[in-house]
């Protein structure tokens, strides 16, 4: 039953900012890769069944009408629709209201939330312009599946104007506590569209109940068991940690090119314990606390100096908008810090890598590290936890986890951590560096169940055999 969809007859619609594939310029032509993003993985057996469809932004401006509509040839043949974004919407849309109103707010920054007006209209138009897309794509047996903050009003406007079957929306990132989210001065507007929805996923418990309590202070919403009701309407919230593709990640890394590439990474560092972080650019990650604990440890435990190094991988990220370019100054600043203070002939303590790297690359990162290390501040679910724990199949290591990553719920056996406490950080990562093997074996064979157990295959067929039982319930209803 993994990989297979839950029955329901008719299409699928899935709709999110960005489009499952990666565009890119070379010496004039156009480059399509697949993403190997979870949510693509996930839901590839929905959008290539025939009938149905992926609408999102492909992440590119097109420089002439023909290399749109080569674009958009190029997508039809994968069963993507490219909504196109012009630079303005990308400044206000996804720059402005999405990332430095909604992303900050969601992540308990309200300081770094820019409140400007023309952000919100943009919002709008563009939520507007992805339902006038969809609209011929939905059909009354059409499930259309929105994903995440950037397209919280699109559920209404779906509603408004299409009858599809259902409506479900999923937030991948935090959902606030009704006291922050009330300083939104759009509140209602975001909070009605997306209440059109037929059910409102989220990685966490938590994070479900910051929404409906939100939903009772703002909306007045009646909140009885796991349903909202207002307006003479209701929608579902529910609870669905999101996983991976654990077969992927397993495969790969004990793939003859991915145990070749870890050989190589260990023999760049002899004698030495690897430290792996792998994020997005992100003040929600917690990196400059990540350099802070990694420099307590160095003193700390001075006999560590030149027998352990700090790989941060930092993919590059939103790098238009003010307070990634700020965080990516203020990082440089501290490794080189870090690293001028504390090397030593033929010895760096930090290695620090600013792009992404192919999947082999990365999976042989996995299989090298001693410890991964996420202290995100505040974090949706974090994929990077699992994604290492499946890797790990001829290699020990010791998952060092923040408990305010979603996953941090799900991997128990993790050393979990506060993140703000930076002594605290600093002694969990001195006795991940110390754990016998014994233990280091135990602690992930826990966490590899579970990650193999509920993977991105059981939360697509959950989210969606969910929104099928609200459906046949609804139905139920009407025809009493
Ligand atoms: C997070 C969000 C996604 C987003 C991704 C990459 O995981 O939950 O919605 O697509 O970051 O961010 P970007 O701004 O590059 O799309």
């Amino acid at each position: 039953m993994q990989n297979q969809s839950p029955k329901h007859s008719g299409s699928t619609l899935i709709i999110s900012n960005r489009l499952p594939v990666k565009i890119e310029r070379k010496k004039g032509k156009l480059k399509f890769t697949a993403s190997e993003g979870g949510l693509a993985t996930g839901l590839g057996s929905f959008y290539k069944d025939n009938g149905s469809w992926w609408l999102g932004w492909p992440g590119i401006i097109p420089k002439t009408a023909a290399e749109e509509e080569q674009i958009r040839e190029e997508l039809k043949k994968r069963n993507l629709i490219p909504i196109f974004l012009n630079q303005h919407e990308i400044n206000y849309f996804y720059e402005g209201f999405s990332n430095a109103i909604l992303w900050p707010l969601c992540h308990y920054r309200p300081s770094y939330v820019e409140l400007k007006p023309e952000y919100w209209t943009y919002y709008a138009s563009v939520n507007q312009k992805f339902a006038d897309l969809a609209k011929p794509y939905i059909t009354e047996q059409t499930t259309v599946w929105v994903h995440d903050y950037q397209l919280m009003v699109l559920p209404g406007l779906i509603r408004q104007e299409s009858s599809p079957r259902s409506i479900g929306y999923f937030h991948h990132i935090p959902f606030p506590p009704a006291e922050l989210f009330r300083m939104l001065p759009w509140r209602q507007q975001l909070l009605q569209g997306l209440t059109q929805a037929d059910l409102i996923g989220f990685h966490t418990y938590e994070n479900a109940q910051n929404f409906s309590e939100t939903c009772q202070s703002i909306l007045h919403a009646e909140v009885h068991q796991q349903q909202l009701k207002m307006d003479g309407r209701s929608c579902h919230v529910d609870v669905f940690p999101m996983g991976i593709d654990y077969e992927k990640y397993k495969h790969q890394a004990i793939s003859e090119a991915s145990q070749g590439y870890c050989q190589e990474l260990k023999a760049l560092y002899p004698g030495q314990k690897l430290i792996l972080s792998v994020d997005r650019l992100d003040y929600s990650k917690g990196v400059i606390q990540r350099l802070e604990a990694y420099e307590l440890l160095l003193k700390q435990h001075p006999e560590l100096i030149g027998k352990v190094n700090l790989y941060m991988l930092i993919v590059p990220s939103r790098d238009q908008v003010n307070q990634y370019k700020k965080l990516r100054n203020e990082i440089d600043r501290k490794v080189g810090n870090i690293n001028a203070m504390h090397s030593i002939p033929g010895w760096q303590p930090v290695s620090y890598f600013y792009k992404s790297l192919p999947f082999d690359r990365l999976s042989a990162a996995y299989c090298a590290a001693d410890v991964c290390f996420i202290n995100s501040l505040f974090d949706g679910m974090n994929l990077v936890a699992k994604e290492y724990v499946a890797s790990k199949q001829y290699q020990s290591g010791v998952l060092v986890l923040s408990e305010f990553a979603g996953a941090s719920k799900e991997l128990a056996d993790a050393l979990l951590i506060n993140p703000y406490a930076i002594q605290e950080t600093c002694d969990t990562l001195y006795q991940a560096l110390q754990m016998s093997e014994e233990e280091k074996a135990e602690r992930m064979l826990a966490n590899q169940q579970v990650v193999e157990k509920f993977n991105v295959f059981h939360w697509v067929n959950l989210f969606m055999l969910r929104l099928q039982e609200i459906y046949e319930a609804n139905h139920q209803e009407i025809a009493r």
